[in-house]
């Protein structure tokens, strides 16, 4: 059988793509970021949730792509926190406007649950990953990390709003951990393990 030998995933973040790296490495499957695959493009993510902005990212790559054998694949992500209503939700990039400091947005969400206690804190990191199969067949998976909002920012490890967000499981808020370690739990390690599986169910790789 001739499995999954190419893999572009739609993300110009090199963090992603090492970690999508590492976990599609015992397939055997060539991983490709857009600039190695020679694609840019200009993507309105207007959809109205993860899932749907995944989706977007992924169908305009696919249809960008001359290659006829790679699979698309592309993530959405975000903070979606309890006591805000969901915010900053699918606008966590452009929460307080792109250009703001991740220190200035985390101290604003802080200062936004002042005297929210404990157990009202709850929070978590969700990323939705959408596959555009080379015959057209679509494919979705979504996964979260369960945490709560802290009460000042604490860990150096990490990006954006990890310094704020505590898991109790851990005792240590994800900029605290290592990579091994986060990648172990996080909403993006576990979409992407299960999007392996998807991805090996329905069509298969070489290894
Ligand atoms: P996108 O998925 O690249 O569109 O951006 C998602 C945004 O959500 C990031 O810019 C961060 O603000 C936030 N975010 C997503 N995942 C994480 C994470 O693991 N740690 C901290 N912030 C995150």
């Amino acid at each position: 059988m001739s499995g999954i030998r190419r893999v572009l995933f739609a993300t110009g973040n090199e963090g992603k793509m090492r970690e999508i790296r590492s976990i599609l490495a015992d397939t055997g499957a060539e991983v490709l970021s857009m600039k190695e695959a020679g694609i840019s493009v200009d993507i309105i993510e207007d959809g109205a949730t993860f899932e749907e902005n995944a989706l977007i990212k992924a169908r305009a790559v696919a249809a960008a792509l001359t290659e006829t054998d790679c699979v698309v694949l592309a993530d959405d992500s975000g903070l979606v926190i309890d006591a805000l209503g969901g915010e900053p939700g699918i606008y966590s990039a452009r929460y307080m406007g792109e250009d703001t400091s991740y220190e200035e947005k985390n101290t604003n969400l802080i200062g936004r649950l002042e005297g929210v206690p404990d157990e009202k804190r709850t929070a978590r990191f969700v990323c939705a990953i959408a596959a555009v199969m080379p015959d057209g067949r679509e494919f979705q998976v979504q996964a979260a990390i369960e945490g709560r909002i802290g009460y000042e920012q604490k860990g150096e490890g990490g990006f954006g709003y990890d310094p704020i967000f505590y898991v109790p499981d851990f005792g240590k808020t994800t900029a605290e951990m290592t990579a091994e370690e986060k990648n172990r739990v996080s909403h993006r390690g576990k979409a992407l393990e299960q999007m392996k599986e998807v991805l090996r169910k329905n069509e298969g790789f070489d290894r």
